[in-house]
């Protein structure tokens, strides 16, 4: 089932993320959809800090891969927007090193293929100078979960 948000801030997308933490466990995988500056990394550093890491999550821009280990949970934040083959990405080495917690990506369109079955997706859409459309749509396992209490 697709979950639908609405944010109207920064503060608001950081919250969701935030949220959406207290649904996720070692092995799992989300990817966030949606254009430069849409509030993918806010949205990741609300999931961060639900997770208990207390570093701030910044834009992973020259290191594509960045790990917190501070948290209940480690967490694997990769920004491979910016990636233009999926050759670049097996160079990361993205899914070995990070099954033991909880791998976010922040992602284009061009290593989609890659991606595992098995994901959340958290799709942005920019509906305002500060609004945002926030859609969870699960893929492969997570069609059996529900994500039903996030939105109360
Ligand atoms: N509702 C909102 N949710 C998230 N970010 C927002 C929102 N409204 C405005 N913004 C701004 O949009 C930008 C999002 O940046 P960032 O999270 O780095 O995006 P991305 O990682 O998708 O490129 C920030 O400057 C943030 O303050
Ligand atoms: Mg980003």
């Amino acid at each position: 089932m697709t979950v639908e948000l609405h944010s109207g801030s920064e503060v608001e997308t950081r919250a969701i993320g935030r949220r959406l933490a207290s649904f996720l466990g070692p092995g799992d995988v989300v990817l966030l959809a949606g254009e430069l500056g849409a509030g993918k990394t806010a949205f990741a550093g609300g999931l961060a800090e639900g997770l208990g890491i207390e570093e701030p999550v910044i834009s992973p821009t020259f290191v594509l891969v960045r790990r917190y280990a501070g948290g209940f949970t480690p967490l694997t934040h990769a920004d491979v927007y910016r990636l233009s083959s999926l050759n670049e990405l097996d160079d990361l080495d993205l899914f070995e090193g990070s099954r033991d917690g909880i791998l976010i990506v922040e992602w284009g369109n061009s290593v989609a293929s890659a991606m595992p079955n098995d994901h959340l997706r958290v799709e942005i859409d920019v509906t305002g100078p500060s609004d945002r459309l926030l859609r969870l749509v699960p893929h492969g396992v997570w069609t059996t979960r529900s994500l039903k209490e996030i939105v109360e």
